[in-house]
């Protein structure tokens, strides 16, 4: 029945062009997560029918630039009970809101690797969303995927690695849209840089489109997600809002993605194209001039002329009210107010986040957790609180004080600011310790603080953020991997006078440590990333050891910028480097990285043991119908691999188990590809048994010829292990 009914719904949208959903069969439009696509076509079918031409163009055509109470609007239509829609930014809270949480940026999250904590992330994105009455939230992002480590929007994503996205996106969405409100998966697709972003053309080959950076999109549509926005630059030379082959063919007909493409803001460029290569709303529907409008009444003129069918827009228009209806929607959402308090305790989620996100990189004689220390000397502009926390800058573009997030349109207002040295001098009272603070990043004031302190804590970051706005010199993407403010040397100024140094790197991405890790006295490096307005209780947690640290990087820390093998492309990008980046690259061409991928310390030992696999997969291409995220049997579960982790050291800790999978030769893969992780948090001498499900699409290739997912015959080795290279257990699949 409910085949039927999304069949017969999609059934109507025929144009020019071959109509995704048409081609498609479907057995089941719902996934986990419990929404019906089926009962919201009906619905938006009944509405559809209730439309006039007028109200069929409002509905798939913003208002334009600042002409609503939300940074995109389209019309209320009275008739079926359609608001005035809001879609909002951030992927990390309600940008402009007056009283909201400012959620910790995607890589935090993914560096938790925690799924418990990302859904959560996400559940409570979507209630302080649906407080402020917004209905779209513009995000979470997939894109950049943060193939190259400089890219200025990196944070905002959750890690060079698809898996590691994949799994995170669709935790978000189903919290997101489990609270009420549509989720927007962005920016569709190969935009990896800020330089150049409206004007350059990406091009990869379809085998690396695939296996990296659809791969995320296929998770976010398979978790129902309810729109896509189409990025600013140009696929092998088409514009992406209105590229056949990236909305039509990819999104809509492989993915079967059942919702709405949105394009970034002003990225539309043509009337009829755009319409008829998938594109379903503009936004915010004109220019930046508010002159410009390319839908409005140019859509009807296409319509009238014939460029455009009107069976085309009510798709759009089809699409839109259906993800409206997906998730409820339609009744008792509260009216537009970005001006709710909605913060609820939502800070427990952030503060988690933060901390459980940090990620132990060294720590010499356990020179961390800190022990009652008589004298502490903090050191760094970064330890204190600045025009960060004071939301003094535009779009969190600060340059300078304790960091949280990167800066541009993927932020949202801090309601307050946990800084480090406050934190910290609230925690060391408990101790009577002496806590001294040089905030300023020269190293001619350091001495006073530290000099006889017990231990020496300095405070380093890196920033970056979206193109339109430029902060010391860096106009989006990083200019290097250096820290800023010259961070070495304040690093070797402290080192010179403190025997016990502790670096804290709060930082957008990875920066280059050889100078830090350098200096002898350099005992502790604490990656804690971006932890947004808990930025010094999170902080506290690790240092004082209330909890152990349980991050594992989202990205490789390299020893030499060079090593990534990837850079900021001055005109187009190619995508040379095709799958190999991140560890894919510094496993394949043998570099050695300083931390790899999925790496960090922990103040206890896990003993891994008696890795086990059940399942005997069989070559060979997938056969099923299309569901949301592609064909139904990629999602099937066709081997499983189980391993015990045991807590063997001294204290309570969390790990995370990771799985790698090493195709057969003949495959030609990298030699290692993140296929599992689970966390697990044990009591001292406490064991858990972990199981990683091995889906289809998990030890499949993307075969170019067949156009299809292959699972290829021969020997898989499967490695399990604290971090990409630290491999504990290994054991074999053998495929016929
Ligand atoms: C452009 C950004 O790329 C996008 O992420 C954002 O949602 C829109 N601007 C709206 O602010």
């Amino acid at each position: 029945m409910r085949f039927q009914q999304i069949a017969t719904a999609l059934s109507v949208a025929s144009t020019a062009i071959a109509a995704p959903a048409e081609t498609v069969a479907r057995e089941s439009a719902s996934s986990a997560d419990g929404l019906d696509w089926a009962a919201a076509y009906t619905k938006a079918n009944a509405a559809l029918a209730k439309l006039s031409s007028s109200d069929k163009i409002n509905i798939v055509t913003g208002v334009g630039w600042n002409k609503g109470p939300c940074v995109g609007n389209t019309p209320a239509i009275s008739s079926i009970g359609y608001p005035q829609l809001c879609l909002q930014d951030s992927p990390l809270g309600v940008r402009f809101g007056k009283s909201v949480n400012a959620f910790t940026p995607g890589i935090q999250a993914a560096s938790t690797w925690d799924r418990t904590l990302i859904r959560q992330r996400g559940q409570y994105l979507g209630e302080e969303t649906k407080g402020c009455g917004v209905h779209v939230l513009l995000g979470p992002v997939a894109g950049p995927l943060g193939k190259n480590p400089l890219g200025g929007r990196n944070w905002e994503g959750f890690g060079a690695d698809p898996y590691l996205q994949g799994i995170s996106m669709a935790e978000t969405i189903q919290g997101m849209q489990g609270a009420g409100i549509q989720a927007t998966a962005k920016h569709f697709i190969l935009n990896e840089q800020e330089l150049n972003r409206e004007t350059m053309s990406s091009s990869v080959d379809d085998r690396t489109m695939h296996e990296l950076y659809l791969w995320p999109f296929a998770d976010a549509v398979h978790a129902d997600v309810a729109s896509v926005m189409c990025s600013y630059n140009k696929i092998n030379g088409t514009w992406a809002c209105e590229n056949d082959g990236i909305m039509n063919k990819l999104l809509k007909q492989e993915l079967g993605f059942q919702g709405y493409v949105m394009t970034d803001w002003n990225a539309q460029h043509t009337t009829q194209p755009a319409a008829n290569t998938g594109l379903d709303m503009s936004m915010p529907g004109s220019d930046y001039n508010g002159n410009n409008v390319l839908w409005g009444s140019k859509l009807s003129q296409a319509i009238s002329s014939g460029q455009v069918q009107q069976s085309r827009v009510d798709d759009m228009v089809r699409r839109i009210l259906a993800s409206w209806y997906l998730v409820g929607q339609d009744k008792g959402y509260p009216s537009i107010n970005l001006g709710a308090n909605v913060q609820g305790t939502h800070k427990d989620n952030i503060r988690a986040v933060a901390r459980d996100g940090i990620v132990l990189l060294k720590n010499d004689g356990n020179v961390l957790p800190l022990k009652k220390p008589a004298k502490l000397g903090l050191v760094g502009s970064a330890a204190v609180i600045g025009q960060h926390g004071q939301n003094a800058c535009q779009d969190q573009a600060c340059d300078s004080g304790a960091l949280g997030m990167g800066w541009g349109s993927g932020t949202a207002p801090y309601p307050y600011f946990s800084a480090p040295s406050d934190a910290i001098k609230a925690r060391a009272q408990a101790d009577g310790t002496q806590v001294t603070v040089s905030s300023t990043d020269s190293t001619g004031s350091v001495s006073g603080a530290v000099n006889g302190a017990d231990a020496a804590i300095v405070f380093i970051t890196s920033d970056s953020g979206e193109g339109y706005l430029t902060v010391e010199g860096v106009a989006g993407d990083r200019n290097n991997l250096d820290p800023w403010h010259s961070g070495n040397d304040l690093v070797k100024a402290v080192a010179a006078i403190n025997k016990n140094v502790i670096v804290v790197v709060h930082s957008v991405g990875p920066i280059i440590l050889e100078t830090i890790l350098a200096q002898p006295n350099v005992k502790a490096i604490v990656w804690a990333g971006m932890p947004s307005q808990e930025n010094g209780n999170a902080l506290v947690d690790i240092l004082y050891g209330s909890t152990s640290p349980s991050g594992k990087l989202p990205y490789t820390i390299a020893k030499s910028a060079n090593d990534y093998g990837t850079t900021i492309a001055r005109g187009d990008d190619s995508f040379s480097e095709g799958v190999y980046i991140d560890y894919r690259h510094f496993d394949k061409s043998n570099i050695a990285p300083r931390y790899e991928f999925g790496f960090g310390l922990s103040y206890t030992n896990f003993t891994y043991s008696g890795v086990a696999v059940s399942g005997k997969p069989t070559s060979g291409a997938a056969t099923g119908n299309v569901i949301p995220g592609g064909r139904a049997d990629l999602w099937d579960t066709v081997a499983t691999v189980t391993v015990t982790v045991a807590n063997s050291g001294n204290v309570k800790g969390a790990e995370v188990a990771q799985l790698y999978v090493g195709y057969p030769a003949s495959a030609n893969t990298p030699p290692k590809q993140l296929r599992g992780f689970q966390k697990t948090l044990l009591d001292v001498g406490a064991k858990a048994s972990v199981s990683f499900p091995l889906l289809r699409r998990d030890i499949s290739v993307w075969d170019t010829t067949k156009q299809n997912w292959v699972i290829p015959a021969g020997d898989f080795t499967l490695y399990v292990g604290s971090s990409s290279r630290d491999v504990r257990q290994t054991a074999k699949l053998t495929v016929a």
